[in-house]
């Protein structure tokens, strides 16, 4: 009877889902999901993609067909929330032939304008930050049934999203990010992402392992490790790191314990080798690194296995110490640099590439000059390049005043790009005459009978197609390049 019982209450159970999925045409309801800004935002729109998935949606990638459209926003610049505004309004078009159809803002620009941003932006009816995207199915039921607009912008100290299996948008099908942990707690002056994503915490590393594996079985070859600071990655059997005491969580991060009482602790490096140890035929990538918390430790591991990619992502942001001071970021230029040097000796031949801002509160001629003689010294691989933006609520747009005017961060901007097209022509053409182990992810741009992918050091490299298929690794004799790209033939 009980048994009976309860079958007759899933089944009731089930009805009531599967009204809620379909159009009363009875076809499946659609979501059309766009993305802005930085990796971690095409990682959450996969979690996002795979809860509303399991709530009986599909995915388009017309919006004109869409039921529902979520736009996963950025806030970092101001130009990123512009952006965001301007593709809002491509929209009303949308709803107006088709008044059911729901709009939602998700991520950064979401949880920074909170419900202002409904006020602002009348077409928009739900508003989600990134932890909250569990709550998303129960957002749009609000506004379909009670015809309200939803919001959700609550930040949370544990959601890592740790049990869900992302569906993996786009892409090759042969590289996929990972997130391995959410939040930042650096409080760099000028960023807004420790208002936007919270506090850190670290994910679970088995699900991490368990999410690789299942990406090698499915054909994936690459993955990349994702956090806002990898290196503050720490996980102690469960428990968060904020319970522990700073000086335990400051040498377990550091593999200063000894060895019984660190073995309680998974750090960013050990994490690293659970992932490489997957299976050596698995390349693994990770972003971003932060020149105040890498330890030797990480490098190590990059070492002690031929799957970690020689490639670091290490932000600088200026070359100037007093202006790194005022930022915040927890090293000097000396301490940076004395760290390349590290990395150059641990892992000769690693890449490494930056991110640098121009034009922060009082930078002067001489801390520009800085910057550019530090690229100079690093000679990177590869940069992205910001002007200063002052975002409201950071120490920096509270304390400073925004006072490099626009035309002379853009002239620095400049300077600083055409340093590092220069720097980044003059990498490119030390691979030439080099054989470069490549992992095919498909065609090149420009020809179908060329295939495109990367090496090692992450330098796109094109070869004619042959026989190879998309997701081989390839042996390739790089004879010339382009500014950018390594040109050559497979060789055995
Ligand atoms: N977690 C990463 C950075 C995240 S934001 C780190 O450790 O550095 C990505 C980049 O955007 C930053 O490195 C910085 O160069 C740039 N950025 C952040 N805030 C900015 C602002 N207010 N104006 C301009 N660029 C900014
Ligand atoms: Fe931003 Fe600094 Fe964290 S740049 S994301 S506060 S490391």
């Amino acid at each position: 009877m009980l048994q009976e019982g309860n079958k007759i209450i899933d089944e009731a159970r089930q009805g009531e889902v599967l009204d809620r999925k379909q159009n009363k045409d009875g076809s499946q309801k659609k979501l059309f999901l766009e993305s802005y800004g930085c990796a971690m935002n095409f990682s959450d729109s996969e979690i996002v993609a795979s809860i509303l998935k399991a709530d009986g949606f599909t995915t388009t990638t017309d919006f004109n067909e869409a039921d529902v459209i979520f736009v996963n926003t950025c806030a970092i610049r101001e130009n990123a929330e512009q952006r965001v505004r301007a593709r809002l309004h491509d929209f009303k078009k949308a709803k107006k032939n088709n008044p059911s159809l729901l709009v939602g803002v998700l991520g950064c620009m979401a949880e920074r304008l909170k419900s202002k941003l409904m006020e602002e932006e009348k077409l928009v009816d739900i508003v989600a930050g990134p932890d909250s995207y569990r709550d998303l199915p129960n957002l749009i039921e609000k506004v379909t049934e009670e015809g309200q607009k939803a919001i959700n912008v609550l930040l949370s100290r544990e959601e890592t999203y740790a049990d869900i299996s992302p569906v993996r948008l786009g892409g090759s099908g042969v590289t996929a990010y990972i997130s391995i942990m959410r939040g930042c707690d650096n409080m760099c002056s000028f960023c807004v992402v420790p208002f936007t994503r919270g506090r850190e915490r670290s994910r679970d590393p088995e699900s991490i392992v368990k999410e690789a594996e299942q990406l090698f079985a499915d054909g994936y070859r690459e993955v990349t490790l994702l956090g806002q600071n990898v290196d503050s990655y720490l996980w102690n059997g469960g428990g968060l790191k904020k319970d522990l005491d700073a000086e335990t969580v400051q040498k377990a991060l550091a593999h200063e314990h000894d060895k019984v009482k660190q073995a309680e602790f998974v750090t960013f490096a050990d994490l690293l080798e659970k992932v490489a140890l997957v299976n050596p035929e698995l390349r693994v990538r990770f972003s971003t690194s932060n020149p105040r918390d890498i330890t030797d430790a990480v490098l190590y591991s990059i070492v002690k296995h031929d799957n970690i990619c020689n490639y670091i992502h290490l932000p600088v942001q200026s070359g100037s110490t007093r202006m790194l001071e005022k930022m915040n970021r927890g090293y000097s230029r000396e301490q940076y640099i004395k760290l390349i040097e590290s990395i150059n000796r641990i892992i000769p031949g690693c890449a490494i590439s930056t991110d640098v801002m121009t034009g922060f509160c009082s930078e002067t001629e001489e801390d520009h000059q800085e910057t550019l003689s530090l690229m100079e010294l690093v000679q990177y691989d590869f940069a992205y390049m910001f002007a200063y933006s002052e975002r409201p609520g950071t120490l920096a747009a509270r304390q400073y005043e925004d006072d490099i005017t626009a035309a002379i961060k853009s002239r620095r901007l400049a300077e600083i790009v055409s340093t590092q097209q220069k720097l980044s022509a003059q990498r490119t053409a030390k691979g030439v005459d080099k054989i470069h182990r490549v992992l095919v992810e498909g065609f090149s741009k420009k020809s179908k009978e060329f295939l495109s992918g990367r090496n090692d050091q992450n330098t796109v490299v094109v070869f004619p197609k042959e026989d190879f298929k998309v997701g081989e690794y390839v042996n390739v004799y790089v004879d010339k390049c382009t500014v950018a790209t390594l040109i050559g033939k497979a060789v055995q």
